[in-house]
């Protein structure tokens, strides 16, 4: 089965939480299921949180209709799944496209109205999956042949509708024939890079090394790394970027080393609503993520811990902007403002 699949009026997902070694599926019958599957990063990654989040729109649609409520409820049930994390701006993005497409159809028959969203939800899956495509070409015009590169975090297919951003520069690298090789970054707390990243690339047959977030800047020192591509939560108007936990240091080390460092993103990623990374929220999430590794304690009761699971890349720090509209170069306040009309 692929990492998600809307069937029989349910979204069947993978768990995340316990890849690579196991494959379970975790099945989400209600809007609430949805909620829980965002929030407990069942399903994680800034363009699937916008997926499964509009699939969310579908399935408490489909209450409406059970529980005979009035079709206005869905905006309700719209802020209760924009509540599940705050800073993807992929999840507001859906849920807006959601609710443009009811505003529409809102005079139809409520089973009429449950068409158009499952088709709405429907194209915002297959659009991703085109757009990452796209990312991945004009992120390959960027790599050098035999490249190391460098990533952090988990911005494959299982971050997405399919393919990747980040990864989808480093696939479309890799069958295109550029003999490339990936450092992946482990990315604690939750090791999206040991588990998702080094999992995805190995399938595919793509030559990795996985290394612990601390060992980056002294492999940049060694001049084993290339080039740094990781993907992108939500990018501001002057191109800071909020991304996992981790990837403001790596721009600095790349800065001070002199190696380009490049966001994947969809346009979807950007907030044109916002000038700078300071408006944008960064999630905590629960201490108990640090306190404990695989089930066992680490830390000591009496000692506090801190868990901010995204930080800010300020644009100074960033080489280039991949999207699927094409790459974007400083300044970036200019060229992403003209994105907008494109
Ligand atoms: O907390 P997560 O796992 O949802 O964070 C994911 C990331 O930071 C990704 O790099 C980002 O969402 C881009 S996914 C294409």
């Amino acid at each position: 089965m692929k990492h998600f699949e809307f069937v029989n009026d349910k979204l069947i997902v993978l768990d995340q939480r316990k890849l690579p070694f196991e494959k379970e599926h975790f099945v989400c019958s209600t809007y609430q299921d949805a909620y829980v599957a965002i929030k407990d990063m069942i399903i994680r990654g800034a363009p699937l949180i916008g997926i499964v989040a509009a699939y969310g729109v579908v399935l408490g649609f489909k209450e409406i209709i059970e529980k005979n409520m009035e079709s206005t409820k869905i905006y309700e049930i719209i802020n209760y799944l924009a509540s599940s994390r705050p800073t993807a701006v992929n999840l507001f993005w859906a849920l807006e496209r959601m609710k443009k497409i009811f505003e529409k159809a809102r005079n139809l028959s409520q089973s009429q109205i449950y068409s158009v969203l499952l088709q709405e939800a429907r194209k915002i899956e297959d659009e991703d999956k085109s757009i990452n495509k796209k990312i991945g070409e004009h992120g390959n015009t960027l790599i050098k042949e035999g490249a190391n590169i460098l990533t952090h975090c988990n911005a494959g297919a299982l971050a997405t509708g399919g393919y990747g951003t980040a990864l989808g520069v480093i696939r479309e690298a890799h069958f295109t024939g550029k003999n490339i090789h990936v450092y992946v970054d482990e990315t604690r707390p939750y090791l999206q890079g040991a588990r998702l990243t080094a999992f995805e690339l190995s399938e595919d047959g793509i030559p990795n090394t996985v290394i612990c977030d601390n060992m980056a800047g002294y492999l940049m020192k060694l001049g084993k790394i290339d080039c740094v591509i990781v993907g992108a939560d939500r990018i501001a108007l002057n191109g800071d970027t909020a991304n996992k936990i981790g990837t403001y240091s790596l721009s600095v080390l790349a800065k001070q080393h002199g190696i380009p460092f490049y966001i994947a993103a969809p346009v979807s990623t950007i907030d044109f609503n916002i000038k700078s990374g300071l408006e944008i929220p960064i999630e905590e999430r629960s201490e108990d993520e640090i306190r404990f590794f695989n089930g066992k304690k680490i830390v000591p009761d009496e000692s506090k811990v801190f868990n901010p699971a995204f930080d800010v890349t300020p644009a100074e720090n960033i080489t280039a902007i991949i999207t699927d509209k094409g790459i974007i170069f400083p300044p970036f306040e200019e060229n992403i403002s003209k994105l907008k009309e494109k």
